[in-house]
């Protein structure tokens, strides 16, 4: 070959080379312009993700804002909520900037009786992005889930919103925002919600139990039990019992383990049947999860020591016992599938009506014009995954896998699912309802639910910042409509 031919050569590769890289950025481009979302409904958001086939949205449509408890109904228990930005005090520790309900984070601990209806007015008085409250666990109507986008708009500095809802199931939940949630959750603004059974005469002779409320959350870097650095100390007789409800609003799964013998009252709101001593076992609590503890003050006057999640403990015993040390955090795990006496699910979830999958993976991919490894649903990116259409009465299974090498806590609105299975072992003990459930690499949950709460849920992944990085699908009733809009010009953005 020549010079020349070497040289034309050259020109040609760099010029091949030049078209190839210009190309690309036009792809690159294209794809990142086509990746942004602007302003969109969720209603256009996925595919349909059943393997029966369904009927379709009905003539009409109902709109979410009419999805509301009894307009009529006097309110029980009244609370006003007020969200603030600003510094948040932790005792024991240093302070930092977040957000506060009614001037503290946690905010107050909201208690009401089952059967009561609970009317708060939330106010935002100074957090600029816009807040809402969504009341985890608590199987509201629509119009009171909270989710800015789907079932409200954010409310803005100034403004307020009404939730108004019927606690049906006593146990232990909690609310918080669900406006940029992973940002303002994790700074605060939030708190716990407990409702009790209905009163009942107390047994003579009977102790009633110590109620404690043990809310896991970690500010910066700080781990802390109802916005405290440092151990709860909670004052009880000897011999007497002693219910620990733990709250994890953080964004990993707590464990728990004790000192004494305990037993696991209820999940998520839901009592466990039959539940039995456990010892040498901790028990896990995923992010958003709740479980409530029974333990028994050492009948000899010592003090008992509940370790919850690893940094902070509750001590409990007479107020001069001394706290005693640590102890190790047991090998074992409490495995809640045969846990507890079966007892009637209250429906035949042996032939659904609607079959979903829901499986989780990971890419590399563009999300609102973001480059990054997203997560994704049955392959795909959001917002482009599966929408889950049901309709109302529908008996409903759904099949969580996590092909991920991340634990996943999976979080449905507005309903408790109830487990049938893990790797294809079956459910033993009391029936296990839950509103959050971790799903572990390599894990596939079989868990069944009745549609009977008419509304647009979002079904989504509770370590928050994996939500905004795509872990996010939704269950929809048929003739369902919302009005609200996700990056429109009220600014929601609910993840
Ligand atoms: Cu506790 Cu959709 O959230
Ligand atoms: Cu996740």
């Amino acid at each position: 070959m020549s010079r020349s031919d070497l040289r034309r050569g050259e020109v040609l590769r760099r010029a091949v080379a030049l078209v190839a890289l210009a190309a690309a950025l036009g792809l690159a481009a294209f794809g990142w312009w086509s990746s942004r979302l602007g302003e969109y409904s969720v209603m256009a958001m996925g595919h349909d993700a059943a393997h029966a086939a369904h009927g379709g949205a009905g003539a009409g449509g109902v709109s979410v804002t009419s999805l509301t408890a009894d307009p009529a109904r006097r309110a029980d228990v009244k609370v006003e909520l007020v969200a603030r930005s600003g510094t948040v005090e932790i005792p024991g520790g240093r302070s930092v900037e977040g957000y506060t309900v009614n001037g503290t984070s946690p905010g107050p601990t909201i208690r009401a009786r089952q059967g009561q209806l609970v009317e708060v007015t939330f106010v935002n008085e100074s957090v600029r992005d816009g807040a809402t409250l969504h009341w985890h666990g608590v199987d509201v109507p629509n119009a009171a889930d909270g989710v800015a986008g789907i079932t409200q708009d954010a409310v803005p500095v100034g403004g307020r919103y009404v939730y108004r809802f019927v606690v049906k199931d006593a146990g232990t939940y909690w609310y918080h925002s669900h406006q940029v949630s992973h940002e303002q959750v994790e700074r605060g603004l939030f708190g716990a919600l407990v409702v009790s059974p209905p009163a009942a005469p107390a047994a003579p002779g009977s102790r009633s139990p110590v109620d404690v409320v043990a809310l896991l959350h970690v500010y910066a870097g700080q781990h802390t039990l109802g916005g405290r650095a440092e151990d709860e100390r909670v004052v009880a007789t000897p011999g007497q019992p002693v219910r620990i409800r733990v709250v994890n609003t953080d964004q990993g799964t707590a464990t728990v383990w004790s000192s004494v013998p305990y037993r696991v009252a209820a999940v998520d709101g839901h009592d466990v049947v039959g539940p039995t001593e456990v010892v040498d076992r901790s028990v896990l609590v995923p992010a958003g999860g709740r479980v409530d503890l029974m333990v028994t003050t050492p009948a000899d006057g010592s003090a008992a020591r509940v370790h919850v999640g690893g940094a902070r403990s509750v001590i409990l015993g007479p107020a001069a016992a001394a706290a005693p040390g640590p102890v190790a955090q047991p090998r074992e795990v409490l495995d809640l599938l045969d846990y507890g006496r079966p007892a009637p699910l209250g429906f035949d979830p042996s032939h659904p009506d609607k079959t979903f999958d829901y499986t989780i993976g990971r890419r590399i991919g563009l999300i609102d014009g973001r480059p990054g490894v997203f997560w994704t649903v049955n392959g795909r990116l959001f917002p482009d995954v599966p929408m889950f259409h049901v309709r109302e009465g529908d008996v409903v299974v759904m099949r969580l896998t996590n092909n991920s090498d991340e634990v996943h806590p999976m979080h449905l609105h507005g309903h408790h699912v109830v487990v049938l299975s893990r790797n294809s072992v079956a459910a033993q003990g009391s029936p296990w309802w839950v509103d959050t459930l971790d799903v572990r690499p390599g894990e596939t949950y079989e868990v069944a639910f009745v549609a009977d709460n008419p509304g647009i849920w979002s079904d989504h992944c509770h370590t928050l910042p994996h939500a905004v990085d795509g872990l996010v699908a939704h269950v929809m009733y048929d003739g369902v409509t919302t009005p609200f809009t996700i990056n429109g010009a009220a600014g929601n953005q609910p993840e």
